[in-house]
């Protein structure tokens, strides 16, 4: 489905029932890197999972490319749903960004948080300048590159040789544009560092990280669930930046638990 949110064209799910989970994706995907969690969760929730802008079926608009457009753009999808109650957000890695973003400016939309292969840190002077080496590097060459280079950073190595796993995550990336490829990598440069909020965030967290993630470490989950009053962690085992399409299963559970106790009062 589609629907026109103010520059762009925004596609996304919306199926199941109950109260709704949102799903943000992160760099450099798009919604179809949810499908294992669409289908785990039909049952359970009712499940919101867009495109952000430049991502997968939405347009690529030339700008409006940074975290606080992408959360209110996802905002803008809970309205056009009529979704008035606070839900359920599930950011996973540059979605988590996204969540803070959210939290931060409007609490009082969020029921919970799940954070997927996070981190409440920002960048460090040298992820920045990667950040715009990688930039000129799409620019020059398209995203291609960049599909080639995250691949062994997403997954396990026995993920890598999953075929069917890797076309999902290689396709998923594929469909990025260079203006959504481009525009993340500066987000994710310019986001502030949310460590500070931990403390009085307010709202039932779960971190749930793939153990083998070689893109963002185990211990910055363990500190971010350690920092948040009465945060939780779950470590997923064999699985790397993407737990949930390398373990949908467990990751599926951890989640539905998270939500059943968020609305169990
Ligand atoms: C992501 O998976 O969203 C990004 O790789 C996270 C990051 O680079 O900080």
């Amino acid at each position: 489905m589609k629907v026109q949110l103010n520059d762009f064209s925004m596609a996304y799910e919306d199926t199941g029932r109950g109260h709704p989970i949102l799903f943000i994706h992160g760099y450099p995907l798009g919604r179809r890197i949810f499908d294992a969690q669409l289908r785990g969760l039909l049952g359970v929730a009712r499940v919101i999972v867009p495109d952000l802008r430049g991502h997968g079926d939405s347009s690529a608009p030339a700008s409006g490319y940074s975290i606080a457009q992408y959360a209110d753009d996802c905002l803008a999808l809970l309205d056009s749903r009529s979704v008035t109650e606070p839900v359920v957000l599930c950011g996973l890695s540059m979605g988590g960004y996204v969540c803070f973003d959210i939290l931060r400016r409007h609490a009082d939309r969020v029921a919970g948080l799940v954070l997927l292969g996070s981190r409440a840190s920002a960048d460090t002077p040298e992820q920045r300048a990667a950040r715009d080496a990688d930039a000129e590097l799409v620019r020059g060459e398209g995203v291609a590159p960049i599909v080639e280079k995250m691949l062994p950073r997403l997954l396990t190595p026995a993920g890598q040789n999953k075929p069917k796993v890797v076309e999902l995550v290689r396709r998923t990336m594929e469909m990025t544009s260079v203006a959504g490829m481009v525009g993340d990598l500066g987000a994710m440069r310019d986001r502030p560092d949310s460590r500070p909020d931990l403390p009085r965030l307010g709202k039932p967290t779960i971190v749930i990280h793939g153990r083998e993630d070689p893109l963002i470490p185990l211990s910055e989950a363990e500190a971010t669930a350690r920092a948040v009053p009465g945060g939780d962690l779950k470590v997923i085992d064999a699985a790397g930046h993407l737990a949930g399409v390398e373990q949908p299963t467990a990751v599926n559970q951890a989640i539905t638990a998270f939500y059943k106790k968020v609305w169990a009062h």
